[in-house]
């Protein structure tokens, strides 16, 4: 299992951004660690629970940036996170009525959508509040 390595095309140069990015990379690798152990499945319901309360913490953090700049983009911006949470919600919705979910799969989402969504949406957003200051 490969945790989730920092690279530098991650940072976006907004502190409160790359912040919570950084947290949640570190949540990730937690679990990675789990698996490693042998215990993924024990915690993959508990993991989901808290990202979710996480991604919702942070991404509510950058609508509200978003709005202040009237970003152009928001709305795409913010229909990307609402998909996000509704599959994870989903995923833990079938692990809590005892549907077969393999963690490892579980982590390799988790991780290609944070790296997929900071190098390809969090980056404009940061690079646009850099513009509006
Ligand atoms: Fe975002
Ligand atoms: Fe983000």
């Amino acid at each position: 299992m490969t945790h989730f390595v920092w690279t530098n095309n991650l940072n976006t140069g907004q502190p409160f951004i790359d912040e919570d990015h950084r947290k949640l990379v570190s949540m990730i690798n937690t679990f990675h660690e789990f698996i490693e152990q042998g215990k993924g499945r024990d915690v993959t319901g508990k993991v989901l629970d808290n990202l979710i309360t996480y991604y919702n913490v942070h991404f509510a953090r950058e609508e509200m940036e978003m709005q202040r700049i009237s970003y152009p983009l928001l709305e795409e911006h913010k229909q990307e996170h609402a998909g996000f949470i509704e599959e994870v919600t989903m995923l833990k919705k079938n692990f809590d009525s005892g549907a077969t979910v393999n963690p490892v799969n579980v982590a390799h989402l988790l991780n290609d959508w944070l790296r997929n969504h900071i190098v390809k949406v969090d980056t404009k957003l940061a690079a646009a509040l850099k513009a509006a200051k």
